[in-house]
């Protein structure tokens, strides 16, 4: 078990449902998180679509969010974020672990996501999560200089009592 500090033991920060009205300060924290961020539009498409999508927040700061889209018996998650000065502090895990148990609540029997090839850190989170490598979906994302970069696409299963933290 980890000895970090899990959010759910800061009770200054909250997990609530993203609305229109953080969009600027989501559209920011993605500038600053990614190299190649969403748009203020994939949002605003995500929320009208009623995807599922929550911010966790301090008192004065946003420190992160997840958008998800369900599916047929499954969940995609679509953008997990935390903001660079909160990372490594067990934000991360804390939204996964909220991303999976809204996919047991919908009913879904998987949670899959693509991840940057090159994306470490996120790959670790999910491997360690119990996250296994499906496929790989070659020149997914742009990259530097007009290139493209492979996404590695992981799965989840939903069953009850899997996908607890390792
Ligand atoms: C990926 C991301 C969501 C992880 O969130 P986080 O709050 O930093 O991660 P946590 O503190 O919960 O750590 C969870 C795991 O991530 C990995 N991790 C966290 N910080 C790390 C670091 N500095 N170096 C390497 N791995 C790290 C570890 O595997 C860690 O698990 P461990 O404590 O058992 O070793 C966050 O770094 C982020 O928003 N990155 C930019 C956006 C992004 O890449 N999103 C994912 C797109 S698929």
């Amino acid at each position: 078990m980890s000895a970090r500090r899990q959010p759910a033991e800061q009770p200054a920060l909250r997990l609530r449902a993203m609305t229109v009205s953080d969009l600027d300060r989501v559209v920011d924290l993605e500038a600053q998180a990614y190299g190649f961020p969403w748009s203020r539009g994939h949002f605003t498409d995500s929320l009208a679509a009623g995807y599922l999508a929550q911010v966790l927040e301090s008192p004065d700061a946003l420190v992160g969010y997840f958008v998800a889209m369900p599916g047929v018996d499954e969940l995609h998650l679509l953008n997990i974020t935390v903001a660079p000065a909160f990372q490594g502090r067990g934000h991360g895990r804390a939204l996964l672990a909220e991303v999976a148990e809204a996919g047991r609540r919908l009913k879904a029997a998987q949670l899959w996501l693509e991840v940057r090839e090159s994306n470490e850190r996120a790959r670790r989170l999910y491997e360690r999560w119990g996250f296994e490598t499906i496929g790989l979906r070659k020149g997914y994302y742009p990259a530097a200089h007009g290139q493209r970069e492979h996404a590695i696409v992981m799965r989840l299963p939903l069953a009850p009592a899997a996908g607890e933290a390792p």
